[in-house]
């Protein structure tokens, strides 16, 4: 059992925070953010993810876990000291380090005897170094202490199991002994620890991220071309897929990726590389094909629509993916505000990310309470997200209450064969297209 202080409570701190309790840990996740930790100290969680509030009063009734705005207090309790803050993205992609800096020097400042600093934001290459820098400088060398690089590999929607039963802990390290601490606290969750430098370990984080969006970008121009030439895209990803060397996830062709790691990471590592002098073309890449989708996606229902002035169009789904009301570069906030500006009166719904796209975009569009609701009366719809919900709509229910029966589906969720029946006009991605009556081959 360990004393252990997580600094800043967004998605990776609390998630974190939490299962270090779960798996016995003293735990106090500290923000200053004194409303918010008010919230978290009544079981009110600022984030939608599953299991996750569950979790919260469970380890907070067994008084493992607490929260507290009381920073530099919580740090002195501690002996080991996560750093889980926000690195947000600045004009350039840069991560903006200006918080991981700040409180480093708390750090320094509560020093009060061995303590491991550990990094849990994803931060560039170089940070590690440089919070141990900074920690000595403001501390005056008066305690030891180590810091320790271990990024976060959990997703949204799935953060707890995830976190719970990670496939591998990554350390980077500054000494055997902080190593060992940190490799005990991850023994409940996995027996898989890769044991590396503080800078390998900020690589392998950007790697992985950026491994996963390259294959998310690979098969949507693989997509493109399947349109070109009549060729089924999913189809492509389960025959290259089974090839165990590839493997078949993330190879779900569609809109493209949203988030709030991919897009940052991708345009972090370019600076990464353009730092050290190395020219990354094939992230440069994957970076314009992601954008690129989004329009394509849009492209599809011009092209079917014609002028957008005065259509109707309903949107289904905000957030950037299922399972989160997180909507960061969700393809969304690109979209809906493209559509109002060209004239289209434009119905959106999310069951969960309402809230938050109000917030980013206001009014441009209308939201509903439920999908048929927006659906009702329009002249397209697109799909943006593949929520559960959505991928159950009644279909024929959905023919009968559209203007016009013209699906663009980003997210490629119903069969082919099912929407030539029903006599839809349906554009989904890297896949033959359905038009309204007409006869087509039927697909093997
Ligand atoms: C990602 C990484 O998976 C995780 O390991 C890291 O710690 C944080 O970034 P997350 O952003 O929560 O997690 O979402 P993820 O499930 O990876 O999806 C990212 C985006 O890719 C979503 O917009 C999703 O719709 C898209 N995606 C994913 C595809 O378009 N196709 C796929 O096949 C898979």
């Amino acid at each position: 059992m360990k004393k252990i202080t997580v600094i800043g409570t967004g998605y990776v701190g609390l998630v974190s925070g939490t299962c270090f309790a779960d798996a016995g840990n003293d735990v106090t996740c500290c923000d200053i953010d004194q409303v918010k930790i008010n919230n978290l100290s009544q079981g009110i969680i600022p984030i939608y993810e599953p299991g996750l509030k569950e979790l919260v009063h469970k380890n907070v009734r067994s008084g493992t876990l607490h929260f507290s705005a009381n920073v530099p207090q919580a740090i002195l309790d501690a002996e080991v000291v996560y750093i889980a803050v926000g690195t947000p993205m600045n004009s350039t992609g840069e991560a903006d380090l200006t918080y991981v800096k700040q409180v480093a020097k708390t750090i320094a400042e509560n020093l009060n005897g061995y303590k491991v600093i550990v990094t849990k934001s994803t931060v560039p290459v170089g940070t590690g170094r440089l919070v141990e820098k900074v920690i000595r400088k403001y501390s005056k060398d008066q305690h030891p202490f180590d810091v320790v690089s271990n990024p976060e590999f959990l997703r949204e929607g799935s953060a707890i199991k995830d976190t719970l039963n990670m496939e591998r802990a990554v350390i980077g390290a500054t000494s055997e002994k902080a190593f060992q601490i940190i490799a005990e606290l991850h023994q409940p969750f996995t027996s898989n620890i890769v044991k590396a430098s503080l800078e390998t370990a900020e690589i392998i984080k950007y790697a992985a991220n950026a491994f996963l969006a390259t294959k998310i970008s690979f098969i949507n121009d693989i997509a493109n071309i399947c349109e070109r030439v009549g060729a089924d895209v999913t189809k492509v990803s389960a025959g290259v897929g089974l090839d165990s060397r590839i493997g078949n996830k993330f190879l779900q062709a569609g809109v493209g990726f949203g988030g709030s790691c991919f897009p940052k990471d991708t345009a972090a590592l370019l600076h990464i590389a353009e730092d050290c002098g190395y020219d990354f073309k094939l992230i440069k890449a994957v970076i314009e094909t992601n954008e690129k989708q989004r329009v394509h996606l849009v492209e599809k229902l011009v092209n079917s629509l014609g002028e957008l002035k005065g259509k109707t169009i309903s949107v289904l789904g905000l957030a950037f993916k299922p399972n989160t009301n997180d909507i960061r570069s969700s393809p969304a906030l690109d979209i809906i505000p493209y559509l109002a500006e060209q004239g289209a009166i434009v119905k959106a719904y999310d069951p969960i990310a309402i809230v938050e796209t109000k917030k980013q975009i206001g009014y441009q569009c209308s939201y509903t309470e439920n999908a048929y609701e927006a659906i009702k009366g329009s002249d397209a719809c697109m799909i943006l997200t593949d929520w559960q919900d959505v991928k159950n709509l009644d279909l024929a229910k959905v023919k009968q209450l559209m203007n016009q029966p013209l699906i663009v589906d980003g997210r490629n969720l119903f069969k082919l064969e099912r929407m030539q029946e029903l006599g839809f006009t349906y554009l989904s991605v890297g896949r033959p297209a359905i038009q309204k009556d007409a006869v087509i081959s039927k697909a093997i």
